[in-house]
């Protein structure tokens, strides 16, 4: 072991833990990078298949190789009935990232290739759970709601199909986009909580399904992907635009937090949040409504200016405050919008799986195994007398 950490109880906040060659966030500049790749780029020029692609194998398609791809992942959208059983025999309140934790391992067993440990077989588990992922969340919808699951259409695109699977009927083409765009910006995000639990099991050899349950359990708490759904929760309770700035120096002066803001990594705009504004602004002029964009907005100013003068100094928005009303306009339901955030990461927690499995950004393969200071009960070295039930009190 070459250095040993001094800190604890820190979060791991900037204790390195591996090289990676997947994607660089730099927390100064406000600038993410995917494969070398800035995503401000990305966004205008590519689509979440091209993205995915690129996240699995460091480089972009060329035209044949997208068509390969994009046909492997229409082939892979069906979910196995047993899926589709589960979910009918689970109660309608059961939280949507609980099914798609539980799902996970479903599909595993369903894998001819579960055990085949090649770097093509787990690039075909990776397709496997990027196109089925959205299917089972949407699928879960319409089932908690008694209605018919959707059968994905293999003439639609990645998002324009998760959005039809979803409400059963055809997006139109600049919502479909712009959604595409949502998983774009969601789909990698270097050693997060979710990637870091993904690549933590991949490297006690489990398989990637494995690790992907794991992921999407990390995902759901709201000081992760739970946010979202929790901005939505705050913007609904506060409802209009003139309640902002009470209900927001409320909530800072107890020390509560408001979700959407803030961020581990960044110090500046998280440049998903700038674009994700824009997005919310025009889907807002686009469906005739720009209430839940300027509640947003006056949300965001609100505690700017709150916590500039509590703490002096500045807050900024992070990727799921604006993905919170623009998911919202599209019509997926609040308690979606992590799921959503999981259907679009899985390229991400795949592409790490993968680095982590076959050590392609370092030297070997190494089990992650943490060190703790022990600071419980201590009798001496040879610990202490164990007492019979009998004699115990407490
Ligand atoms: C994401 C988050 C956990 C990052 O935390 P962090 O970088 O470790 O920052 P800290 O939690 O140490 O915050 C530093 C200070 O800012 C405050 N703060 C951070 N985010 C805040 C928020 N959203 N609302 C109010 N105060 C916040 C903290 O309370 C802390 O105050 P203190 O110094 O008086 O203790 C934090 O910003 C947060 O909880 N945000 C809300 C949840 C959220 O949106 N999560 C999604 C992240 S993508």
């Amino acid at each position: 072991m070459k250095e040993i950490a001094e800190t604890k109880n820190i979060g791991l906040r900037g204790v390195k833990v591996a090289d990676t060659r997947i994607s660089d966030v730099d927390g100064e500049r406000g600038i993410l990078i995917y494969r070398g790749l800035n995503i401000c780029d990305l966004v205008v020029h590519s689509t979440y298949e091209e993205v995915s692609f690129l996240l699995l194998n460091d480089r972009l398609p060329t035209a044949e190789e997208l068509k390969g791809f994009q046909s492997a992942l229409i082939s892979e959208r069906e979910v196995p009935e047993a899926v589709y059983r589960f979910m009918e025999m689970m109660p309608s309140t059961a939280h949507p990232m609980d099914i798609l934790q539980a799902a996970v391992p479903v599909l595993a067993s369903d894998d001819p290739r579960l055990h085949d440990e090649s770097r093509e077989a787990n690039l075909k588990k990776a397709i496997r759970l990027i196109a089925k992922l959205p299917n089972i969340v949407a699928a879960w919808d319409r089932i908690r709601n008694r209605r018919k699951a959707v059968r994905p259409d293999p003439e639609l695109t990645h998002a324009g199909n998760f959005l039809y699977m979803l409400s059963g009927s055809l997006p139109d083409p600049e919502t479909a986009r712009d959604f595409d765009i949502c998983l774009i910006l969601h789909a990698e995000h270097s050693f997060n909580a979710s990637t870091f639990a993904a690549r933590e099991v991949a490297s006690t050899h489990a398989h990637l399904y494995a690790a992907v349950a794991a992921a999407v359990g990390a995902l759901s708490g709201e000081l992760h992907g739970g946010a979202n759904s929790e901005v939505m929760k705050m913007l609904v309770e506060i409802g209009e635009t003139h309640r902002v700035k009470t209900w927001v120096s409320e909530r800072l002066q107890k020390g509560a937090k408001v979700m959407g803001m803030g961020h581990a990594v960044y110090h500046t705009e998280d440049p998903r949040a700038t674009i994700l504004r824009g997005i919310c602004m025009r889907l807002a002029d686009r469906v005739g409504d720009r209430k839940w964009f300027e509640l947003t907005k006056a949300v965001e100013a609100a505690t700017q200016e709150e916590f500039k003068k509590l703490k002096g100094k500045q807050i900024y928005p992070n990727v799921d405050f604006y993905s919170a009303s623009v998911y919202y306009m599209m019509g997926i339901p609040a308690d979606l919008f992590t799921p959503v955030f999981a259907v679009s990461r899985i390229s991400g927690w795949a592409a790490h799986v993968i680095e982590e499995k076959f050590a392609e950004a370092q030297p070997k393969p190494e089990l992650y195994r943490p060190d703790a200071d022990y600071v419980g009960s201590y009798c001496g070295p040879q610990a202490c007398p164990y007492i019979p039930i009998k004699e115990r009190s407490k």
